[in-house]
């Protein structure tokens, strides 16, 4: 019986029971009595599995004394009650066979030791051996799973919208370019003709930057959709909260305004925190222990707070009344800062803020014109220590508005016209979000860099895994 690490030590195989246990060796310690302790880690869960392999196994000297950390192994034995502390399972082996040595053991990467983010970063297909990353690993499946369960619940279909398109949907020229039709440098083939297949045959396309317009279609005919997928931004910022590539978690709903929005953004992430607390109980007390005491104390109080909810005039008047010095002084008509997103969440409201109706000239042109024309319905999410995890608004859902507010932005009609086919169409009120999931993931687990919480960080001058 193969059994994971997580089975034997959760209880679930009953002591006295003749298990197979495979993984990675993260520590080996040999007692002068005979016995070698090796802690064993497959990743199912945080805590490590204790073998004892006794000097008598046929291969002691020659196999288990050269397990160093990282190695792996395939040990059979049984579970047997352990007489040592910190642990109240391990396994009495019976043989251990030793599959990968690590070549050099002094410089193999990943020490037994606490290392920096940084050079973690420099190794990254090594570090999801490491217990931040193993916990990182988890928590992100978990909320992954969490953001799926929510929508299935709440009557959402999962859209998987295209990675490689014609549109920019933020119209903000951010775009990862995927193939030009600059002719002069395409491919030709052995004839000399033109060898379009690796430029998109022959069409001028991007990565995407959000699913929202392609979204929007199924919205107005399915009514609640959503979609989870990789998202790609060519803004040149080296931040700790900006990667060229994220994912990103857009649900769209019909017959919907700017407070049925703002609702939702609510219940969902309250419903997400719910279930990593839940669902991964070991992995957050280890942030909570190594990365911010908080972690785990603020997830509940946001569980069981409200949100505060104010216009983004309010919000500039409570920032220029608060008599702090800012880097950017704030004032109506300028984007709000960071460092005005944190006053507003971890001084003044010490809750996260959904601040809504931003003036029309600093939001996205999809976004539906408020009466009078000033603002948009826009709404931004805010959370303490990290500021904007969410961006939505109401879209413009009037033809003549909608048609208007493009040719305002210089956006290509000819690219845009099954986007307002939408609004000739059976339009409706409709709205709704986009949540950049490692942000998200930020804030869960405390750790402050968004390069740590993504399997491959792509940033500027990031190794290319
Ligand atoms: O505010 P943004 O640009 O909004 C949109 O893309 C909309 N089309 C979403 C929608 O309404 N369906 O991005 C949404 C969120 C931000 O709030 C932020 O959390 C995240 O995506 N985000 C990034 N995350 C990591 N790296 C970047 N470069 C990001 N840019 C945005
Ligand atoms: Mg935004």
């Amino acid at each position: 019986q193969t059994v994971s690490v997580r089975q034997v030590l959760s209880g679930d195989v009953a002591a006295g029971t003749k298990v197979t246990v495979q993984g990675w060796v993260r520590t080996r310690r040999d007692s002068k009595a005979g016995f070698s302790f090796i802690h064993l880690n497959d990743g199912s869960c945080f805590a490590n599995l204790q073998l004892v392999a006794s000097k008598d196994l046929p291969n002691y000297e020659e196999g288990i004394l050269k397990l160093t950390s990282g190695a792996s192994l395939s040990c059979i034995g049984e579970v047997v009650e352990s007489k040592g502390r910190g642990q109240s399972l391990e396994i009495q082996a019976e043989s251990i066979e030793v599959l990968g040595l690590v070549e050099d053991p002094d410089t193999y990467p990943i020490q037994p030791k606490q290392h920096s983010f940084e050079f973690l970063r420099t190794v990254a297909h090594l570090r999801p051996r490491t217990n931040t990353f193993g916990a990182v690993t988890r928590v992100r499946h978990a909320a992954a799973r969490a953001v799926h369960e929510f929508f299935d619940q709440h009557g959402y279909y999962w859209v998987n919208t295209p990675i490689i398109t014609a549109s920019d949907a933020e119209g903000a020229g951010e775009m990862f370019r995927v193939s030009t039709l600059d002719l002069a440098n395409l491919p030709r083939n052995d004839k000399g003709e033109i060898d379009f297949h690796q430029d998109f045959f022959g069409r001028e396309t991007f990565l995407t930057v959000s699913g929202q317009l392609n979204v929007e279609a199924f919205c107005l005919a399915m009514s609640k959709v959503y979609t989870f997928g990789p998202t790609f931004r060519a803004e040149n910022s080296n931040t700790t909260r900006h990667l060229a590539e994220f994912w990103m978690v857009e649900p769209e709903v019909a017959f919907a305004d700017l407070e049925d929005l703002a609702a939702l953004a609510e219940n969902f992430l309250k419903f997400v925190f719910a279930r990593v607390l839940e669902r991964c109980g070991e992995d957050m007390a280890f942030f909570a222990e190594r990365i911010e005491p908080e972690a785990i104390n603020r997830l509940e109080a946001l569980v069981n707070s409200d949100f505060v909810q104010m216009d983004y005039a309010e919000a500039v008047r409570i920032l220029q009344a608060s008599g702090k010095k800012f880097e950017y002084a704030p004032e109506w008509g300028v984007d709000l800062q960071t460092e005005h997103e944190r006053f507003l969440t971890e001084q003044h409201c010490k809750a996260p803020v959904v601040v809504k109706n931003y003036p029309t000239e600093i939001k996205a042109f999809y976004m539906r014109l408020n009466d009078g024309g000033e603002t948009v319905a826009a709404m931004d999410v805010l959370a303490p220590g990290i500021g904007e995890i969410i961006g939505g608004s109401q879209r413009e859902e009037r033809l003549d508005v909608l048609s208007r507010r493009m040719s305002e932005h210089g956006l290509d009609p000819s690219t845009y016209q099954w986007f307002l086919d939408l609004r000739r169409y059976g339009t409706v009120p409709h709205a709704g979000f986009g949540l950049g999931f490692e942000r998200l993931l930020n804030y869960i687990t405390g750790l402050g860099n968004i390069r740590d919480v993504i399997p491959y960080p792509r940033t500027p001058g990031s190794a290319p895994f």
